[in-house]
């Protein structure tokens, strides 16, 4: 990014989603079956973690496979599965240079043993990296989010540890998969839907939102940079005025 759009690194999302959305029809585009779309996305994906680990954003939060997804053809699930476990094993290097710690949210418990284990494993070996957090959504989806949240809090509940009066927002954040993290500042949706499709719900409050027409596949550092400009430009109001924010700006 150029000095003249990147005027401030703390302007820079501290926590950046995105939903990585088109590889199917990036693959009917070209000709090819679905899982060449899939495989090309990890291409990308790749791509991106780096930028954004350069660009210094802390935490990053991809929609790789919701619960729902859990729906589609056998045979592109099995596929989905294969090439987590296959990326896991080629990206450890990448991770390991770029100090980016992975981690995981979702009912990982779903995935097939292999994939939890080179999962686990991954995590295990980039636990200590500090530069960014990678976090796969997988198996993920905000309602089954909050209905664990909701048994936990519950449990507890019962249990005698808390109160009905201890529920606030910050026990709902502290149990959810996403506990420990901050809310995200931009969710970017590549493949043209507006749509948020059942992803991090309760976190993207108060989200800044940017929708990008480009297919997964095809979308590059450039198109990320020109996210992040957008974004850049934005006033976060959080209900306030904007002569409030203004003033705030100055003190
Ligand atoms: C996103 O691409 C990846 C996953 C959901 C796993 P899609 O597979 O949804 O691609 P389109 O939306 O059908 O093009
Ligand atoms: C959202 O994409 C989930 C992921 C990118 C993993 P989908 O393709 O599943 O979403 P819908 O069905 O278009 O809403
Ligand atoms: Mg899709």
């Amino acid at each position: 990014m150029s000095d003249k759009n990147n005027n401030s690194l703390l302007r820079i999302p501290r926590h950046l989603a995105i939903i990585m959305d088109g590889n199917g029809r990036w693959a009917k585009k070209k000709g090819f079956i679905r899982s060449i779309g899939h495989k090309n996305g990890v291409d990308t994906l790749r791509e991106i973690t780096t930028a954004c680990a350069e660009l210094g954003v802390s935490y990053l939060t991809v929609y790789a496979f919701s619960t729902e997804n859990w729906s589609r053809p056998q045979s592109e699930v099995k596929a989905l599965m294969t090439l987590l476990v296959s990326s896991l094993k080629k990206e450890l290097t990448t991770l390991m240079k770029n100090e980016i710690r992975l981690s995981a949210i979702g009912d990982i418990s779903l995935l097939p043993a292999k994939c939890r284990r080179e999962l686990l494993e991954v995590m295990d070996k980039t636990a200590q990296n500090g530069r960014m957090t990678l976090s796969l959504a997988l198996s993920y989806s905000s309602r089954i989010e909050m209905v664990h949240c909701m048994k936990k809090i519950g449990q507890k509940l019962i249990e005698g540890q808390i109160t009905i009066s201890d529920i606030d927002e910050s026990l709902i954040a502290n149990n959810l998969f996403t506990f420990g993290m901050p809310d995200p500042d931009l969710l970017i949706r590549t493949g043209g839907e507006m749509r948020v499709s059942n992803y991090l719900l309760w976190q993207i409050a108060y989200c800044e939102l940017y929708f990008s027409d480009k297919l997964w596949p095809e979308f590059t550092r450039e198109d990320l940079e020109n996210a992040l400009i957008d974004y850049q430009n934005r006033e976060r109001r959080f209900g306030k005025t904007s002569e409030q924010i203004a003033e705030e700006n100055t003190l």
